[in-house]
């Protein structure tokens, strides 16, 4: 670690024990973020910590939101989003008023958001989900109830095939996780044939058909640790592979893409999670009326 580094967690970890707050890091994240984080985790996992912790703070190091769950489940808690510009551009593909207006078209229908969403088209669904769970939660809903998921048309469409369930997909997709190829990695599988191949369900359709496991951010970190294979092919953001290659040193990681890389995920920093403590900025807030709403779906989700 560089010495202003070191200087800069230090000050972090002092400011953070004077207002007792911990920092939650999506999988994502810089490795220096990471290594100073209380808690490394994918969405669901996250939402988890959330929702058990006894700080009166939580920093979230990840994008809009993943901060907005963490408000939404403990409203009593000030949570903080270092920069205000880390959104998901998949989670702005769907509006409330297009999801109200797509409802009015199939009365009855059950909506199943994935957690990449708003607090407000969380508030028009019924129940919410994230890459770890979304099987398990639409194999729970009845089968003669029509399902509308949105907004990632690939999780979708995934989750179609491994239950069966035909659902309406809204079209939104993962700008990161489009850049990557099937072709990238048929190379990559001839260049490796012992290893095995891990990918995001965010991925193409063409994509997860060439997997081995198609798997949550924590899903691959387990996957990594219990798997014998010495060789792993990732098909995700980049950012995850600070986590596989620290917790696992004898085994080898390839990226499918080097442009597999989330912009917004990476505008969170040494320097704006310091500002963000010393500041208290920037407060994720959701007004009571949607949180009230949104909670109902996020408490399904953690239930199930
Ligand atoms: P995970 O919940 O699997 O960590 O995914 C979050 C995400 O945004 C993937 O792009
Ligand atoms: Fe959103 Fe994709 Fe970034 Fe995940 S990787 S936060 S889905 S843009």
């Amino acid at each position: 670690m560089s010495d202003s580094n070191a200087d800069l967690t230090q000050r972090i970890i002092d400011l953070k024990k004077a207002k007792n707050a911990i920092i939650l890091s999506h999988n994502y994240q810089l490795g220096e973020v990471q290594d100073i984080a209380d808690f490394v985790g994918d969405s669901l996992e996250l939402s988890r910590q959330a929702a058990k912790t006894s700080a009166g703070v939580i920093v979230f190091c990840g994008v809009h939101f993943m901060a907005e769950t963490a408000s939404i489940i403990c409203p009593d808690k000030t949570v903080l989003l270092p920069d205000l510009h880390a959104g998901c551009p998949m989670a702005n593909m769907i509006t409330a008023e297009a999801l109200r207006e797509k409802k009015r078209q199939h009365p009855g229908i059950v909506v199943v958001c994935y957690i990449n969403s708003s607090a407000a088209v969380k508030a028009e669904s019924d129940i919410c989900c994230t890459s770890a769970n979304a099987v398990h939660i639409v194999e729970q809903i009845p089968l003669e109830k029509e399902i509308l998921f949105v907004p990632d048309q690939y999780l979708g469409s995934y989750v179609a095939e491994q239950t069966g369930r035909k659902m309406m997909l809204w079209p939104g997709y993962c700008p990161t996780h489009a850049r990557i190829q099937p072709q990238d990695i048929l190379r990559l599988k001839a260049e490796y044939p012992k290893a095995k191949v891990v990918v995001h369900p965010e991925c193409r359709t063409e994509v997860t058909a060439l997997a081995d496991a198609v798997l949550s951010t924590g899903g691959m970190i387990r996957f990594a640790r219990e798997s014998g294979a010495q060789e792993i092919i990732v098909g995700t953001e980049i950012g995850i592979l600070h986590r596989l290659r620290k917790e696992n040193p004898g085994k080898r990681f390839i990226p499918v893409s080097e442009q597999a890389v989330c912009p917004r995920m990476k505008l969170i920093t040494l320097e704006t999670i310091l500002w963000s403590l010393e500041s208290m900025e920037h407060v994720v807030n959701v007004p009571e009326r949607i949180r009230r709403r949104a909670k109902k779906a996020v408490d399904r989700m953690l239930a199930g």
